[in-house]
């Protein structure tokens, strides 16, 4: 989500000619957009925006925080930040190129550089969610995100995201059907639909139709969409995955095998003081039904340890569940106290030490299952979706398969944007090696 909006910012700027660098040292403005889900993606913010400052001892430059962080903390940032000039919040972002060119132009003006201008905007807006709609794509570039609504009101207890995102708010169906319309005819191939709780989308502004909730009528119009190959989309809540978006995946094509379902843990006591509203029966009960519509559909999840009074069990819960459902892949994070959060005020916080030794026993768990799931496509052929150089050696191609598995392969450049049969014949647990089948 954070990509899409800094794609949308970053549009706005080159619409008014400024340019994109790659290289730190050539920018006149420096943004970064920001993540709050743990404290850890906030000090990693703080510390690369105090290592930019040095790029100002030539020339003024503008400096920014954007998103989350930016939201929740608001103007102490530029008491912790002597040198920012710009707090967007997420509501905000389309306003981020006029305040841009506001601080450059007044820093330029200004005789001395004690002279601080800033600018603090984590305003509500309202159809802010509408604002997320531009797109800047590279050459050949076949994939693309597409928000398609903001906001959260789930209110787990672990979780910041209500509070710097706002309340869940939707897109009208036919402005997204719009937009991947445009790119697809700009050569993309697959959209990701993003949301903070996507299979929600449109609840409080829509209404079910023949028992298809809004998100599935999402779908549906996307189905129909000449040239797009694929639709993916993330993260879905357990609650409200109801079996019409069960019986999408055997009834539209595009729909790829692939869902990411946040678990979070294993224990019904746990789940419960999470505010998670479901039981580990009917989330087992939730893959089985995906499962018997979907056989071969790759299941990724996300999973915090560590909770507040998270005991040796409720973790041995949560360890059982994992091994049971047997995920293709899953993010582990540990738990983090989040500011306003009703779990930051629980008593009974876990050391460190504790969330660690959970966190480093269930990725052996994640990776063998990885592993386990991956290796049965040794031999076989799969279809993948060339999306460009390897990032890790980037004189080979990658593609991911519909179940969104990462394929890395000896090509061409005219595979890039294509889709392809590839003979698998090596695996490395997260990554599938193999060649071309000449066709
Ligand atoms: N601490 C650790 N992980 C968290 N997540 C959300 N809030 C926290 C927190 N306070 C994780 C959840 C969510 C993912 C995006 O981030 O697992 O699904």
């Amino acid at each position: 989500m954070n990509e899409r909006d800094s794609e949308q910012v970053a549009q706005m700027l080159i619409q008014r000619g400024h340019t994109i660098t790659l290289q730190e040292h050539e920018a006149d403005v420096v943004l970064l957009n920001t993540c709050s889900v743990r404290d850890l993606a906030e000090q990693k913010a703080l510390g690369k925006m105090g290592m930019l400052r040095a790029l100002s001892r030539d020339r003024p430059i503008v400096y920014g925080f954007l998103g989350c962080m930016a939201q929740s903390r608001g103007s102490t940032l530029l008491d912790e930040v002597a040198h920012l000039d710009l707090v967007v919040g997420t509501q905000k972002f389309h306003r981020v190129a006029d305040y841009v060119e506001q601080a450059l132009e007044r820093k330029l003006a200004a005789r001395f550089d004690d002279v601080r201008f800033s600018i603090v905007d984590v305003d509500e807006e309202e159809d802010s969610q509408g604002t997320i709609r531009d797109h800047v794509l590279s050459d050949r570039q076949v994939t693309a995100f597409v928000s398609i609504m903001q906001g959260c009101n789930m209110h787990c207890t672990f979780c910041i995201v209500p509070y710097t995102r706002g309340h869940e708010r939707s897109r009208p169906l036919q402005e997204i059907v719009s937009e991947v319309n445009a790119l697809v005819a700009k050569g993309v191939k697959e959209v990701t639909l993003l949301g903070q709780i996507v299979n929600l989308y449109g609840r409080h502004e829509f209404v079910s139709v023949d028992g298809k909730s809004p998100f599935v009528q999402l779908l549906a119009a996307l189905q129909e969409v000449a040239g797009l190959e694929r639709i993916r989309f993330t993260s879905p809540h357990p609650i409200g995955f109801r079996n019409d978006l069960i019986e999408s995946f055997g009834r539209l094509p595009k729909l790829v095998e692939h869902i990411h379902l946040p678990l979070q843990s294993g224990s019904n006591r746990i789940l419960k003081a999470m505010h998670r509203t479901y039981t580990a029966e009917k989330f087992v009960s939730l893959v089985d039904r995906i499962r018997s519509v979907s056989p071969n559909i790759a299941i990724t999840t996300d999973i915090i340890v560590g909770y507040p009074g998270e005991t040796d069990d409720d973790y041995a819960r949560t360890r059982d569940l994992a091994d049971k459902i047997g995920f293709d892949n899953a993010f582990i994070f540990k738990y983090s106290q989040r500011k306003d959060t009703p779990a930051a005020k629980m008593a009974q916080q876990l050391p460190d030490s504790v969330k660690e030794a959970r966190n480093h026993d269930l990725l052996e768990l994640i990776n063998s299952w990885a592993k386990r799931r991956s290796e049965p496509y040794v031999g076989t052929e799969v279809e993948i979706l060339c999306e460009g150089p390897s990032k890790t050696n980037s004189a080979r191609l990658m593609g991911r398969t519909r179940g969104n598995k990462i394929v890395v392969f000896e090509g061409a450049p005219r595979h890039i944007g294509r889709l392809l049969k590839i003979r698998i014949d090596r695996s490395t647990g997260y990554t599938l090696y193999g060649e071309p089948v000449s066709q």
